[in-house]
């Protein structure tokens, strides 16, 4: 089967953590700067989005020419889920960088053609890197421009916390699902039945780091009605690999190619949850 290896794996990551740079170069929170489209209501994408894509898949596609590559910028291609493709969100909290809320990431999945295997979620403002390979555990690495490939890491391995009334909970809003069949009234009528059932709630704007923060324990719920592949991919093996569980809402396994909702949590906290999703299901 189409592993990577241990170097494969190295190189990848650096290829990451160089692409942020275009982050740096450019001015964000400056509209000028970062010239941005409007691919939807409240759905941005700016040079650095595409600068991104454009740079991570022209290196991948220099060490795997045969590779599948399926961005969030740009076309999109048919696959062929039986053979290896890469998946890439060149940036995941684009509303946050365009107001320059430092709170986004870089997020790149790789399948293998028949499961996830790698995935690495970089988030350039705190420097702080999250990679998991599948069977070998899910770490995060701090200071990852300085520490990467010394690997100061710490193994991420999530605490067992039963009660819903002491969680605390993620949950992403579908901002691009407005006037599509999800029932926005709904959604916030959950999301106050959640408020009352746990600790409190929260609305950071970055899937792809929400899924990583649940595999490093920061808080322990995440939800969102729905999301697409490059939002979901590489986070699903991050907190997989930590020891958690990732479902959609009915609490079955998410088809990674294809948009879905989203829950995740420890295996307890999954299954106590699950039913306040009920009504948006
Ligand atoms: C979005 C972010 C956000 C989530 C949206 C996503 P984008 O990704 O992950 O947190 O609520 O559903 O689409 O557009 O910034 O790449
Ligand atoms: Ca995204
Ligand atoms: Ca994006």
């Amino acid at each position: 089967m189409n592993k990577l290896t241990k170097e494969e794996k190295t190189e990848i990551i650096k290829i990451v953590l160089d692409s942020a740079q275009i982050i740096f170069e450019t001015e964000t929170g400056s509209q000028a700067d970062l010239d941005i489209e409007v691919k939807g209501f409240g759905d941005y994408v700016t040079r650095v989005d595409q600068e991104i894509q454009n740079y991570i898949e022209k290196e991948l596609l220099k060490i795997f020419p045969e590779h599948q590559f399926l961005g969030e910028e740009g076309e999109r291609h048919s696959f062929d889920q039986t053979k290896p493709c890469w998946i890439l969100d060149p940036i995941d909290g684009t509303t946050n960088l365009v107001w320059d809320i430092q709170h986004s990431a870089i997020s790149l999945a790789y399948w293998n053609g028949l499961d996830l295997d790698f995935g690495v979620i970089y988030d350039p403002f705190l420097d702080e890197l999250f990679v998991a390979s599948r069977g070998e555990g899910a770490k995060l690495i701090q200071a990852a421009k300085r520490n990467y490939p010394k690997q100061t890491k710490l193994d991420l391995k999530m605490r067992e916390l039963q009660e819903l009334s002491q969680a605390i909970v993620a949950f992403g809003s579908a901002p691009y699902g407005r006037g599509t069949d999800i029932d926005h009234k709904v959604v916030f009528e959950v999301l106050s039945d959640v408020f009352f059932a746990t600790e409190d709630v929260r609305r950071f704007g970055s899937a792809a780091l929400d899924l990583s923060y649940i595999a490093a324990d920061r808080f322990q719920i995440f939800y969102e009605p729905t999301l697409s592949p490059w939002d979901f991919a590489a986070g699903i093996l991050i907190v997989e690999e930590a020891g958690g569980v990732v479902t959609d809402f009915k609490g079955q396994a998410i088809d990674i190619f294809q948009p879905s909702s989203i829950v995740s949590a420890n295996p307890v906290l999954h299954k106590k949850f699950l039913p306040l999703l009920e009504r948006l299901t």
